[in-house]
């Protein structure tokens, strides 16, 4: 009887309404706390964008939403230590310019008056010096910067440690014959830095070993000096960083740094691995090339 339906559908649709009402009722204070938290996440990424590198948000929940704030966070943590050591090498490199600089226009004043050949020595050494500072601040950089490598090509390690040894008194050169692909200049930079610290802060005899540590080419350089101690074993490989009261040391503390971006840019890595029996010991682990070369 059609006379029927209309009460019948009006009724329906109460209900439906009633129900959805009900609905956004129980909903309402989920959704307000879920858009408060992607307001708050908002407010956050704002106000990294703003220049604020130490925004963080709070994680709220176990969702998908705090999934999202943790990794903002990790984010933002990155690049606050990103740019807090960018910042500090340019620091330490204005302070450590400034040094050398001072002194060559010292000796310039005094080469005026006298060409003592002493100062002129002394000149020329203050301006090697600053040269081989610029230079490392440089590569430094450009490591930093570039990600992967310009030049690579089948090296040698043994080899390529050899050459490098036999620059130095006392020091012997050992192992296996091992191959990695990459750059031969910065390898040979690395290798080098390593001695020379071996030299101008350990002790003789030096001995460099160059082996496998499973799928990896190890470069082991040791001597027969202290090292340092255990809470500078990390340290050592900071841009700058020289341990205090090392008299011996005219170098500006990039070396480390050095060998560690060169490892990393071939997909290795640099650690100190001094044992009690032998404190002074670096090793690098670089992936080696293959195993057997004919
Ligand atoms: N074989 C070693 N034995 C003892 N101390 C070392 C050794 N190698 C490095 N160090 C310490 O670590 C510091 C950092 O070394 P790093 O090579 O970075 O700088 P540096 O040798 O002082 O200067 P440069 O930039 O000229 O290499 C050194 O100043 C030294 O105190
Ligand atoms: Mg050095």
């Amino acid at each position: 009887m059609p006379g029927r339906q209309g009460p019948k559908l009006l009724s329906i649709v109460g209900f439906l309404g009633a129900i959805a009402l009900a609905v956004a009722i129980c909903a309402y204070p989920l959704v307000r706390r879920l858009a408060g938290r992607l307001e708050r996440l908002q407010a956050g990424v704002e106000q990294l964008g703003a220049g604020d590198l130490a925004a963080r948000v709070k994680i709220e929940g176990k969702d998908e939403v705090a999934r999202l704030a943790e990794s903002f966070n990790r984010a933002a943590e990155r690049i606050e230590d990103l740019v807090g050591s960018h910042k500090l090498l340019l620091a330490n490199a204005s302070h450590e310019l400034r040094t050398p600089l001072s002194r060559i226009r010292l000796g310039v004043e005094f080469l005026k008056e006298s060409a003592d050949p002493r100062r002129r020595g002394e000149l020329e050494r203050d301006i090697a010096e600053l040269d081989q500072l610029i230079d490392e601040i440089l590569l430094s950089s450009r490591l930093e910067a570039v990600k992967g490598l310009d030049q690579r090509e089948e090296v040698d390690l043994l080899a390529l440690a050899a050459e490098e040894g036999a620059r130095y008194e006392q020091c012997s050169v050992a192992g296996e014959l091992v191959v990695v692909l990459g750059d031969r200049a910065l390898l040979r930079r690395m290798t080098r830095n390593l001695i020379e610290n071996a030299e101008r802060h350990g002790a003789p005899p030096i001995e460099v070993a160059i082996g496998r540590e499973g799928s990896h080419a190890a470069i082991t350089v040791s001597d027969h000096g202290a090292g340092v101690a255990a809470s500078e074993r990390e340290r050592v490989f900071s841009p700058f960083f020289r341990i205090q009261g090392d008299h011996q040391s005219s170098g500006t503390g990039l070396g480390l740094t050095l060998v560690r971006q060169i490892a990393r840019q071939h997909g290795g890595d640099a650690f100190w691995v001094g044992t009690p029996s032998r404190p002074s010991r670096i090793q690098v682990l670089l992936p080696a090339e293959r195993q057997d070369v004919e």
